[in-house]
């Protein structure tokens, strides 16, 4: 399956993706690294790896448009089958979610529907998780859809927040849990053994 990561930050994700393509776990082609920010980690690992980067973001474009089509062009072009949101803090255009609906895939640092939606990203999920006093956080991969944080769930992984945790510790627990996590699902999707049905998605191992 050829797949197109879209990345706004550090890329520590995308680069467990290539890491788990390394070691053969992972059975994708990397043919198109997308990113709103042109300083973005995610790009750079890109070039070492020879994989193509494209570097958009909706303000450089005067009309909304016009940027989907450029997206849309640059995803044909290169043939992708399935989209990964590794950390890429842009909204999708609808058009874009309607012709991938179901091969677009996303995680968020926390067990969704708690602690999610516009605004709630990166290290902010994680301040909300503490000043909830929740006990539990986790991973959630799920297809995206034209909500914020909302499409059906993948997977999902949990792991405890503990009394000593601040924002740091807390996210780089969640990180790394999902850096376990992500390339079990899209590797789940990949092969074909995960179905949807409305919200319910079934094939992938516990
Ligand atoms: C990850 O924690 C990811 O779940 C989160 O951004 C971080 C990116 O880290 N994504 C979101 O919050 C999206 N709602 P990375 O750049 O090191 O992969």
């Amino acid at each position: 399956m050829k797949c197109a990561v879209f990345a706004s930050g550090g890329g520590t994700n995308f680069q467990s993706l290539l890491d788990k393509k390394i070691s053969g776990d992972l059975h994708v082609s990397f043919v198109l690294v997308v990113s709103n920010n042109s300083r973005a980690g995610a790009l750079e690992r890109a070039r070492k790896h020879g994989i193509p980067t494209l570097h958009i973001s909706p303000s450089h474009f005067e009309l909304e448009a016009d940027y989907t089509k450029r997206l849309a062009t640059a995803l044909r072009e290169h043939e992708v089958d399935l989209i990964i949101l590794a950390g890429y803090m842009k909204m999708i255009p609808a058009a874009i979610v309607r012709e991938y609906r179901n091969r677009i895939i996303n995680i968020h640092p926390a067990l969704l529907p708690a602690f999610g939606g516009k605004g709630l990203y990166g290290s902010r999920v994680h301040c909300a998780v503490l000043e909830y006093g929740a006990k539990v956080t986790g991973v959630t991969v799920h297809f995206v859809d034209e909500h914020y944080d909302h499409g059906p769930v993948i997977l999902q992984r949990t792991t405890e927040v503990r009394d000593g945790d601040n924002p740091e510790t807390l996210a780089a627990r969640v990180l790394a849990l999902e850096h376990d996590s992500y390339w079990r699902a899209i590797e789940a999707v990949a092969n074909g053994a995960v179905t949807v049905e409305g919200r319910r998605v079934y094939g992938i191992a516990k």
